[in-house]
């Protein structure tokens, strides 16, 4: 019995990969026939600690987990990278199986937008999707908004995990589940970051060795203006200036470092408590994004 348990753990089956929502549906339907939760986590594959993380999460709270693996075409700007968007799908796999996920929904493009990307019906967030990373991204979050809706409907979860990493990407799906009255309950999981506090990602792997070494300079960054707003500081716009011209100086091209309110990412006043820096900035061919919530005490 033990013998069997233990080949079991280091040999455990595939992962099931479904790839049309027909044969998902049936799937899914039967879990609920079971009476099992489902959570749902959707990503753009090259999973990495980030993404298992949330997987991870999911296993918890949730009887039966569903992974989707889909670089949507529509979230990407005409002059992005979505042709060369890294796809690892065999070691994706292998990291699901060992983290015991029950589904890998990986759909074909033509799955998910049968009648072709322009005529579809989209989803915009109005309040949310033209503001920050939106204002540098035109259609971003409506494509976001709109792919996640649809994976929603597809999956039917009851819990969907998403990571802080993307904080207005949370913010946007939340608003969007609220609007919609869509029954189903959003949990948002702090960033993983390396050791040397780079926020993980997909996007990661188009640093250079050099570029990489220079990277965790955009965490240092967030924190030394999380350190100056705890110390009273409040005149944001300076702050937010200083911060920028520090980054640009060591190499970086900053699209915006902004501090924000972190509930609806409008300026701040001096009474808000609850704020969240968020900076992209671009280091060679790599865009990245991070940003730090902070809780002020006075
Ligand atoms: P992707 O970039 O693959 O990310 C999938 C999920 O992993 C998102 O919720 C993201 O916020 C989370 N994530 C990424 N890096 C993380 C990190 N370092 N720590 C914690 N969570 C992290 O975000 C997308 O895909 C897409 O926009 C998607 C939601 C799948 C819609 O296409």
């Amino acid at each position: 019995m033990e013998v069997f348990h233990l080949r079991n753990k280091a040999f455990p089956d595939p992962v099931q990969i479904i790839r049309n929502i027909l044969e998902l549906r049936a799937m899914t339907n039967e879990w609920r026939r079971e009476n099992l939760s489902i959570g749902f986590v959707p990503t753009m594959g090259n999973l990495h600690a980030g993404h298992l993380q949330l997987v991870e999460e999911s296993r918890v709270r949730a009887d039966r987990t569903v992974v989707s693996i889909f670089v949507n075409p529509m979230q990407f700007g005409e002059t992005e990278d979505f042709d060369g968007y890294p796809k690892t799908t065999d070691e994706d796999c292998a990291a699901l199986t060992e983290k015991e996920v029950d589904v890998v929904f990986m759909p074909e493009v033509e799955e998910i937008y049968p009648g072709g990307l322009q005529q579809t019906t989209r989803i915009e967030v109005t309040s949310l999707s033209d503001i920050v990373e939106g204002s540098f991204r035109p259609g971003h979050f409506q494509g976001v908004a709109t792919v996640v809706a649809k994976l929603l409907n597809m999956v039917q979860p009851d819990v969907a995990l998403f990571g802080e990493k993307d904080f207005q990407q949370l913010l946007v799906i939340r608003q969007m589940v609220q609007d919609l009255n869509m029954p189903v309950q959003i949990i948002g999981i702090p960033t993983v970051r390396e050791p040397d506090g780079l926020a993980m990602s997909s996007r990661n792997g188009y640093l250079t060795d050099e570029e990489r070494k220079l990277a965790p300079e955009i965490y240092r960054t967030l924190q030394n203006v999380q350190g100056q707003l705890n110390q009273g500081g409040r005149d944001f716009q300076i702050l937010e200036q200083q911060a920028e011209k520090d980054l640009n100086k060591k190499g970086f091209k900053t699209d915006y470092l902004m501090i924000r309110r972190a509930e609806d990412l409008l300026y701040p006043t001096a009474d808000d408590h609850k704020l969240v820096i968020l900076v992209a900035s671009w280091l060679g061919k790599a865009r990245l994004i991070d940003n730090l919530p902070i809780n002020l005490s006075d």
